[in-house]
């Protein structure tokens, strides 16, 4: 926790709902992805640490496994978290979209301000919260922070037969494309009809605000708050918390 973080000014409260409903299947087989441990603790509460961080957010909704509620709760309260923060623990749903509009459900009023932030992204730096958060106060009714690609990216086709090579059909400037990370920042209203009018598949909650025909800006993201999807992932952010107990001093 940074002294420096963004405070909370009377008038704008934020709250942080945590999509953990996923099973983790490219992770491969085992516990579901936001409860396996990083460092010996759960990526979750990583995540939820992270969040609460930022002196701006006085509530974290989980979204937790459909079954798996109880656990989470437990989770939550063996485990240290800033006083100064709320916590509810919702059931998720089928998809990642399903289980955000869950956790949009059970806001209470008095949050003018949404984040919304994947378990599955433990490490992500408070610095990076309170931009996303600074940029919605500032005006933007939908916020992500995102990096460029190291990558060239190439649009396909659908392959001729099965198993022969997929055509490549465009290849995007890659000056302009972006890699998009959480949290993403939200006006609460625009947020809540974006999932309630918005209903075609979408990879991330500022893309429903976008089918809704409004704006939606990019802060600079950070390389930690990459997401743990492969089982590569897990060994980067081993990495990365090794990185940090050691300038730490532990
Ligand atoms: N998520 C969720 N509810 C779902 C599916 C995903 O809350 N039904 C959450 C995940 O727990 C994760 C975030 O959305 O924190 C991003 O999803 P992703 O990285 O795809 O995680 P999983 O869906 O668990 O992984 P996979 O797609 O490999 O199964
Ligand atoms: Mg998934």
């Amino acid at each position: 926790m940074s002294d420096d973080s963004l405070p909370s000014p009377a008038g704008t409260r934020t709250a942080a709902v945590i999509p953990a409903a996923g099973r983790g299947v490219r992770l491969g087989p085992g516990a579901p992805k936001a409860l396996r441990a990083l460092g010996g603790t759960p990526m979750l509460i990583h995540a939820v640490r992270a969040l609460a961080a930022s002196r701006a957010v006085s509530l974290v909704v989980v979204v937790a496994p459909p079954d798996g509620a109880a656990e989470v709760r437990s989770l939550l309260d063996a485990h240290a978290l800033p006083e100064r923060t709320d916590f509810l623990v919702v059931p998720g749903g089928e998809t990642r979209q399903e289980s955000v509009r869950l956790g949009l459900d059970a806001l209470p009023e008095g949050h003018d301000i949404v984040l919304v932030h994947d378990a599955a992204r433990p490490l992500v730096p408070v610095d990076t919260v309170d931009a996303v958060i600074e940029a919605v106060r500032d005006g933007a009714l939908a916020v992500v922070p995102a990096l460029p690609l190291a990558d060239t990216v190439k649009e396909v086709g659908a392959a001729p037969a099965p198993g022969a090579p997929e055509p490549v059909v465009a290849t995007p400037e890659r000056a302009r494309l972006r890699a998009v990370q959480t949290p993403q920042g939200f006006d609460r209203q625009t947020l809540v009809r974006a999932h309630r009018t918005v209903t075609d598949e979408v990879t991330d909650d500022a893309g429903m605000v976008e089918k809704l025909g409004l704006g939606v800006v990019v802060v600079p993201g950070h390389e930690e708050a990459f997401k743990v999807t492969r089982p590569l992932d897990l060994v980067l952010a081993e990495a990365v918390l090794t990185r940090r107990r050691l300038n730490d001093g532990f």
